[in-house]
């Protein structure tokens, strides 16, 4: 880990895994402890941990708890016995696709298992961890090169080392260009209703002495509109064949907000999060959450008492807003099928 990526929310540690309790940050910093499959399926629910490629590194240490589990009770019978709690885990949240691509990759590794499983799984969850990390430093480079011009950046929800293995995506891009000094200023969305802006992100960075300014989501476009912003910078749960890209509720705003003031789009993400299955975002499952979450603030109610509401938490931003994907495997300029597939078979 270097100056600017001094945090990691999962941690695989004695034997069990360690979570970083996101839902109380930046108040608290406690790590759970979970040797339990469908306890970690609730805590992804929970939002315990979050972020697309965090919770695909989270379940694929799951399936290794799951299996340990099943072969100390059944024995040579614990393939079938693990199915229950790889189901659990796929149901524990439906937008990021990086959920799925990990309990994937578990599952074609278990087929082949013989004898104790554990050994041959975890190696394999580390893996997908540190994959998935040197993914984020090679993401880095390429978003900072394509930042021409040194200017001010604005990001939503918390993409970092708090939403991935480690380093991060759109945070990654951020650490890696503020690094070279081409970032004047970050500004982060606050992100409504789950506050993962300005609780998680505003944390992550403070706490890796890159300087951070707040903004109310619905200042975003005020912002841009004073100049000086050259980039908006985000990541993604699923970007589909055609380039669309769901992310936080919000980012559509914000794109359509920075098409308008001439600011340029980038969106971040490895290739565990294309979904090349799906032509294009109308058939991304959208997931709506509880709204209480717009009612109350940590526990406290601020909403007025017999409003109703509506919570999506993901939208998504068409291909046409997104001037550049970022991936692993490489930058996709002004994206269309024909280009993301050239990508991905690189
Ligand atoms: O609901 P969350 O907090 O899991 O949503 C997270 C996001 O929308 C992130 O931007 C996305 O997962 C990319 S994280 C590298």
């Amino acid at each position: 880990m270097g100056t600017h990526d001094t945090i990691r929310a999962v941690i695989w540690q004695h034997d069990g895994l360690r979570l970083l309790d996101q839902r109380v940050l930046p108040g608290r910093e406690v790590y759970l402890e979970y040797d339990d499959a469908s306890a970690v399926a609730q805590a992804i629910t929970d939002m315990v941990v979050r972020g697309a490629p965090a919770i695909g590194c989270t379940a694929a240490y799951a399936v290794v708890i799951a299996a340990r589990e099943a072969y100390a009770r059944h024995g040579t019978d614990w393939k079938l016995n693990i199915q229950s709690d790889i189901k659990t885990l796929a149901d524990s949240r439906p937008t990021a696709v990086n959920l799925f691509w990990a309990l994937k990759r578990m599952q074609s590794l278990i087929e082949g298992i013989e004898g104790d499983p554990v050994e041959p799984l975890l190696a394999e969850a580390r893996r997908i961890q540190d994959e998935d990390i040197a993914a984020n430093h090679a993401m880095g480079e390429l978003g900072a090169s394509l930042m021409e011009q040194v200017g001010a950046v604005i990001t939503h929800c918390n993409t970092g080392s708090l939403a991935t293995g480690g380093y991060g995506t759109a945070l990654g891009v951020i650490r890696s260009a503020y690094d070279k000094q081409l970032i004047t200023e970050v500004f982060a969305d606050e992100t409504r209703p789950w506050l993962q802006g300005s609780r998680l992100t505003a944390w992550e960075l403070v706490k890796d002495g890159i300087p951070v300014k707040l903004l109310a989501d619905g200042a975003a476009a005020h912002r841009m509109k004073q100049g000086g912003v050259t980039w908006a910078i985000v990541g993604s749960d699923r970007i589909t064949a055609d380039g669309s890209a769901a992310n936080k509720i919000g980012t559509y705003s914000l794109a359509v907000n920075a098409r308008f003031h001439g600011v340029k789009f980038m969106v971040v993400a490895p290739t565990s999060t294309v979904d090349m299955s799906i032509t294009d975002g109308s058939q991304i499952p959208i997931e709506s959450r509880d709204p209480d979450e717009l009612f109350s603030i940590q526990g406290k109610r601020i909403a007025a008492d017999g409003a109703g509401a509506w919570n999506p938490v993901f939208d998504v931003t068409p291909p046409e807003l997104i001037d550049a994907i970022v991936t692993e495997k490489g930058i996709v300029r002004n994206p269309t099928p024909e280009k993301m597939q050239a990508m991905m078979q690189r």
